[in-house]
């Protein structure tokens, strides 16, 4: 596969580190040990304080800047960090950024609201608009994008989360990254595991790691649709993916795309918690942040997934940490934390 074909703008610090979790492996090991918990650093990846999006947006702003867009156009929930990243890349492209908040969950705090990535989306300069929970966020875009040709503007129109075949290449970039990183450590690894939502990560991994015949299986821990939707969303989005690198048709199959849905708790953004322990105990035993909407879910994830014995001891589990820390200070409720101590 040869990523260099595709129109690419470089964002981000990459190759991301990839590190053992030495400390978390060893807190969660049983009687008979545990698997070893490996992280790649994906929240490293520099653009805006970093995360997943910006391996996408590397293909995607490229393919912005190719149609001659002056302004782009996203969507996500108010604390997206997709929001965030896009409004960066934008910035630093010298495009105009404009973004449309949707409320998933009904917080009206204002760490909620305003603090956190929507205060970032605003420091980057973007313009910010709300809608409703439940709203058609695309058609919402594409009125948007409307009103602005209208004005004779040239608008670049990205789906929510950057989940596009082109998008994806971001992540087949991260499974060829991850293959060689591993190679070079002589590491064998047995599982891949990360947060899936609007898919394009998981679909890009699954299309590299099976387009490159690692034999390395990827399992999403969903953060918002029930597993039958989000494996579907998946698969399709991996085999459209497949079809733009020119794999052989039928490379991606189902059996390929695995997605477990049960931490997803009361629903999109809303804080569970095994999120709240599993942040703190990431940043207990390892000096690492995770997110409340995300990563914290998909590693809520790992560690029941770890305790109930499905990975077997001495295996090798790389969680991809798809960033999002900056969205801790959304939730701030969302954490039991001690009160100050006297000294
Ligand atoms: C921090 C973080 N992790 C994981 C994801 C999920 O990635 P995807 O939407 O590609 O499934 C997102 C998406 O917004 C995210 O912001």
């Amino acid at each position: 596969m040869n990523l260099a074909r595709f129109p690419r703008i470089r964002l981000g610090h990459m190759p991301t580190p990839l590190e053992p979790m030495e400390n978390l492996s060893r807190a969660l090991a049983g009687p008979d040990g545990g698997p070893n918990l490996w992280v790649k650093r994906d929240d490293c990846t520099g653009l805006s304080t970093g995360g997943n999006k910006t391996r996408k947006l590397e293909f995607l702003m490229a393919d912005a800047r190719n149609q001659g867009a002056d302004l782009v156009i996203t969507q996500g929930a108010t604390q997206s960090n997709h929001a965030r990243q896009t409004a960066a890349a934008a910035a630093k492209l010298g495009l105009d950024c404009h973004l449309l908040l949707e409320d998933r969950t009904g917080y009206t705090d204002a760490a909620y609201t305003q603090s956190a990535n929507v205060m970032m989306d605003k420091l980057h300069g973007a313009k910010v608009s709300r809608r409703p929970g439940g709203a058609d966020m695309q058609a919402e875009m594409e009125a948007l994008a409307d009103k602005y040709r209208a004005e004779g503007r040239r608008p670049y129109v990205i789906p929510g989360g950057g989940s596009t075949a082109i998008g994806a290449l971001g992540y087949v970039n991260a499974a060829q990254e991850l293959v060689t990183q591993a190679s070079d450590m002589g590491l064998r690894i047995d599982h891949v595991v990360h947060a899936t939502g609007s898919a394009g990560t998981q679909a890009g991994l699954v299309a590299g790691l099976v387009g490159l015949n690692s034999g390395i299986p990827v399992l999403g821990i969903g953060v918002r649709a029930p597993r039958e939707k989000q494996e579907a969303s998946v698969l399709a989005l991996a085999q459209r993916t497949a079809d733009h690198l020119g794999l052989p048709p039928g490379t991606i199959r189902a059996e390929h795309v695995r997605a477990n849905c049960d931490y997803v708790g009361q629903g999109y953004g809303i804080p569970t918690q095994g999120m709240a322990d599993a942040v703190k105990l990431v940043a207990e035993k390892e000096g690492i942040l995770l997110d409340p909407v995300y990563s914290g879910k998909g590693m809520a994830g790992l560690i029941d997934l770890v305790r109930r014995g499905h990975f077997k001891p001495g295996e090798n589990v790389v969680f991809i940490h798809t960033g999002g820390a900056v969205g801790l200070f959304g939730y701030p409720q969302a954490f039991d934390l001690p009160a100050d101590a006297a000294a």
